[in-house]
């Protein structure tokens, strides 16, 4: 079956969602999501979202903080775009009923993080996102032009290629007409036929074996466009969030939220002494690629699986009303954090790499926008500033929607393309052939590609990678397509690229940190040198 839209939307996260409402004023528009809308990063973002709201802070301060947590590496126009554009699009979530919360005169109440100067973060408890989530997705269900797909699996963007040209990654002007997609209820596969394409599929923790990130986020939209042949940049740059609750086995890890730091928690070994000022003179409040690796080393000094966060100094009832999550998490794990010491841990969290886009959301492929955390503004540079994301994703979707806007009428479907080609795929797969090919992905990734990498680890990474991307291209050949073999096939990619531009980056700066090279490649030296 083909379908039709004005605008197709592969992503219910914040991007997707604030994108799909904004571009419904221009056209018809399909909003897909492999599992249920709800099933985002967006919906498990706790500390809350940055932006400039009262004075003694300002745009500069906001500006001067992402730049030196990038470490060098941010596009300094872009950082200056979306700080200075936050406020707006924070009014557009307020109009949208989102709720933050409010001091007794009913002034926003704003939290600090770890390599903020200030207080900035509007947040809704310790469960921000759940609230955005659940009122866009309010919102989203009044928008009669939208039309929603839940458990539908974008495969594959569609370009020249699927018509038989050759398409390398010299082609000008690659175009994209749509998308293929698994109607997992069915196992149908459509063609959807859009004039613009937005992806906004989220990040990537799927490559690695511990992760805040639940399931979906297999980094679909970034293997998607390496195949089609687009531009992809610094994917070397994984964020581990320092403070991951430490449970082994549980996934994704239940996240301990750098507010509570911001709030006065303190981490301390498991001698019960602080360890963080041997670091940076910020201590417990340093920027994440830095308290990370400090605590990795500590861990890997002592022969420990975890550090603790301590918030027992605080005010009990205080504790409990900001971050009532948290607190009942710990509760079922036998913890009150009033009165004990959380175990924590880094796990993966965040990519700030992805699909390159301008300034106007554009990737290198045309008609293809990209918003939220597959894509790669240059706002992070080499470490996201904590709560920066969910700000960039709502501020790069408006721009997508303006400039497809403005392009929608220069554009008309391609009802040339072909349906899906499943000649001669006639195999069913075998799941635990998936199953195991992913674990071993998660392996490699955890094992060989963490905090700390060297060139040693980096290309025997690569090696036993190479090994993975053959057994699946083949299976993926013969078998009938699944979610599960079309995930496997994306975190093995995302896996390549990161590997791949890891190697490439001969020195230490902000996320990658290396043996090898541990100074910048100017030579001073880096942000943390272990
Ligand atoms: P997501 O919200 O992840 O949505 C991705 C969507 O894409 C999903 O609907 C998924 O189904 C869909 N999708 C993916 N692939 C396909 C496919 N092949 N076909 C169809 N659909 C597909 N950031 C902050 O700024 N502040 C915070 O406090 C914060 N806390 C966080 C806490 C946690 C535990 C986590 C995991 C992240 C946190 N982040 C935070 C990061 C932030 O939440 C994410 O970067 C952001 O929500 C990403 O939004 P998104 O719209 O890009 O993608
Ligand atoms: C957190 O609450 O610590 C996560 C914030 C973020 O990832 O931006």
């Amino acid at each position: 079956m083909t379908r039709q839209f004005d605008f197709l939307v592969i992503g219910s996260g914040i991007a997707g969602i604030s994108f799909a409402l904004k571009a419904s004023r221009h056209g018809t528009v399909a909003l897909l999501s492999k599992s249920s809308l709800d099933d985002t990063n967006t919906s498990y973002a706790q500390g809350g979202i940055a932006a400039v709201t009262y004075s003694p802070d300002s745009f500069e301060k906001h500006i001067a903080d992402t730049i030196v947590a990038g470490d060098g590496h941010c596009d300094v126009a872009v950082v200056e775009k979306v700080i200075t554009e936050a406020p707006q699009q924070i009014e557009e979530l307020l109009n949208w009923g989102i709720d933050f919360d409010r001091d007794g005169d009913g002034k926003f109440d704003l939290h600090r993080e770890g390599g903020h100067s200030e207080h900035r973060i509007l947040h809704h408890k310790d469960n921000t996102g759940y609230e955005i989530q659940e009122a866009l997705i309010r919102k989203l269900r009044t928008i009669p032009n939208i039309e929603i797909f839940e458990n539908t699996f974008a495969i594959e963007i569609i370009t020249q290629h699927h018509m038989g040209e050759v398409v390398t990654m010299h082609t000008p002007n690659i175009e994209c007409y749509g998308a293929y997609v698994l109607d997992q209820r069915t196992n149908h596969i459509h063609t959807y036929l859009s004039k613009v394409t937005l992806l906004a599929t989220g990040g990537i923790g799927g490559v690695y074996a511990t992760t805040t990130n639940p399931d979906v986020a297999t980094g679909d939209g970034i293997a998607m466009v390496h195949r089609a042949r687009g531009v992809i940049k610094d994917m070397e740059f994984v964020q581990f969030h320092p403070t991951a609750f430490y449970n082994p086995g549980e996934r994704p890890t239940f996240l301990i939220t750098e507010a509570i730091r911001g709030y006065g928690a303190i981490l301390r070994g498991q001698d019960g002494r602080e360890f963080m000022q041997k670091y940076d003179d910020r201590g417990s409040l340093a920027p994440r690629d830095i308290v990370a690796r400090a605590i990795d080393n500590e861990m890997k000094i002592k022969g420990h699986d975890f550090v603790y966060l301590d918030v027992t100094h605080k005010d009990a009832e205080e504790t409990k009303d900001h971050f009532p999550n948290i607190y009942k998490k710990c509760l079922e794990h036998g913890i009150d954090i009033t009165k004990d010491f959380i175990p924590v841990s880094p796990t993966q969290h965040y990519v700030c790499g992805g699909i390159v886009v301008d300034m106007n959301a554009r990737t290198s492929i045309n008609r293809l926008y990209a918003a939220g955390e597959c894509s790669c503004t240059g706002l992070h540079g080499a470490n996201r500033l904590a709560s920066n994301s969910l700000i960039e994703a709502i501020v790069y979707a408006d721009v997508a929607a303006k400039d497809a806007a403005k392009h929608i009428r220069d554009y008309s479907w391609n009802t040339q393309i072909p349906a899906w080609d499943d000649e001669g795929t006639k195999l069913p797969e075998e799941m635990v052939l998936i199953t195991q090919s992913f674990r071993e992905v998660e392996q490699i990734m955890s094992s060989y590609v963490g905090i700390v990498r060297s060139n040693l680890r980096l290309q025997r990474a690569m090696r036993r990678l190479e090994i993975l991307f053959k057994e699946t291209e083949d299976l993926f050949d013969r078998s009938v397509v699944s979610r599960e073999l079309c995930e496997l096939r994306n975190v093995i990619s995302v896996a390549y690229l990161i590997i791949k531009h890891a190697l490439r980056r001969k020195e230490s700066r902000g996320l990658h940190y290396t043996v090898d090279y541990p100074k910048r490649a100017n030579g001073s030296e880096s942000n943390l040198s272990v």
